[in-house]
C-alpha cells in the first residue's frame, strides 16, 4: 500500500475581490463581420455559411499584412513578463494595460468589468507539499516547495509556490497506478490491455499533453 499525504493544510480559499476582465464590445466584432462580409440582411443562408463566403480578398490581404510575428513575440513577452495571478493587483494592471492598447489601436467599446469570483490561492507562509510514503509509512518522496529558477525573470517575489488550485489536502491510501499522461486514451489502454480495476487505487500521472484539471476529472471518471 502506498500513501500520499498532502501535508500542511496550507490552502486558503479566498472569495477574491474584483477580478478585472477586459471586454471588447460584441458590437465591434459583429460590425466588423457584417461590414466586410456582406450586408446584414436575411439571405436565407445559415449564419455560418453566410460568414464563410468569399469576400473582398484585398481586405484579407490587408489584415494578414498587419500581422507581424515580431510584434506578436514582443507583445507576448511584455504580457507574460511578470506573474499576474487572477484577482491580484498585477492582473488588474495587466487588464488596464491591454484595454489601453486596444483603445490606442482604435477599437471602440473597450470596457473593463469587475467580477467577483471564488479563486484558490496558495498560502506562501504555509505551502502545501506532497509526501509519498511506502507501506511501512516511511517517506520515499517529498515534493519541492519552490520551483527551480531557470530564467532571471522567474526570480520574482510574486511567483507563488506550486499548488493545485481548488484541491483540498488529504491523505489517500492505496496501490499506485501509473497512468502515463492521464489522457482518455491512456486510461482506455490500461483498461483494455491491463484489465485494471481502478477502485481504491491512487493514479499518478506525468505532467503535460492535456490540461492538468482534465487529468483529475478523467481519473475520477475511471474510479467510478
Ligand atoms: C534572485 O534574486 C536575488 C536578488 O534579488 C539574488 O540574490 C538571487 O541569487 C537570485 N536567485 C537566482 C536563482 O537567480
Ligand atoms: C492495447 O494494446 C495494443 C498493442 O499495443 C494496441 O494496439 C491497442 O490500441 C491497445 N488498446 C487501447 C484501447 O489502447
Ligand atoms: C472493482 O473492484 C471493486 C472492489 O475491489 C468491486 O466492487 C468492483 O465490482 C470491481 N469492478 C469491476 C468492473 O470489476
Amino acid at each position: 500500500m502506498n500513501n500520499i499525504g498532502v501535508s500542511n493544510m496550507g490552502f486558503s480559499r479566498k472569495a477574491a475581490g474584483a477580478m478585472v476582465i477586459v471586454a471588447l464590445g460584441a458590437g465591434v466584432v459583429i460590425g466588423f463581420l457584417s461590414g466586410y462580409y456582406g450586408p446584414a440582411v436575411n439571405t436565407g443562408l445559415t449564419p455560418s455559411s453566410h460568414l464563410i463566403q468569399d469576400a473582398d480578398m484585398s481586405v484579407r490581404d490587408k489584415l494578414l499584412g498587419e500581422i507581424n510575428a515580431e510584434h506578436i513575440r514582443e507583445n507576448h513577452r511584455e504580457i507574460t513578463r511578470t506573474p499576474h495571478m487572477g484577482g491580484t493587483e498585477a492582473a488588474r494592471r495587466l487588464a488596464r494595460n491591454i484595454a489601453r492598447r486596444w483603445q490606442e489601436q482604435g477599437l471602440a467599446g473597450v470596457k473593463t468589468l469587475p467580477y467577483t469570483v471564488t479563486l484558490s490561492y496558495p498560502d506562501k507562509d504555509n505551502p502545501n507539499r506532497i509526501v509519498l510514503r511506502d507501506g511501512s509509512g516511511d517517506v520515499v518522496h517529498t515534493s519541492q516547495l519552490a520551483e527551480k529558477i531557470l530564467r532571471p525573470e522567474q526570480n520574482h517575489s510574486d511567483v507563488v509556490p506550486p499548488y493545485n488550485a481548488f484541491s483540498p489536502s488529504g491523505t489517500p491510501k492505496g496501490p499506485l497506478v501509473y497512468v502515463n499522461y492521464g489522457r482518455r486514451e491512456d486510461f482506455l489502454w490500461l483498461k483494455d490491455n491491463k484489465t485494471l480495476n481502478f477502485t481504491g487505487t491512487i493514479c499518478i500521472a506525468r505532467y503535460g499533453k492535456i490540461f492538468r484539471g482534465d487529468k483529475v476529472s478523467l481519473d475520477i471518471q475511471h474510479h467510478n
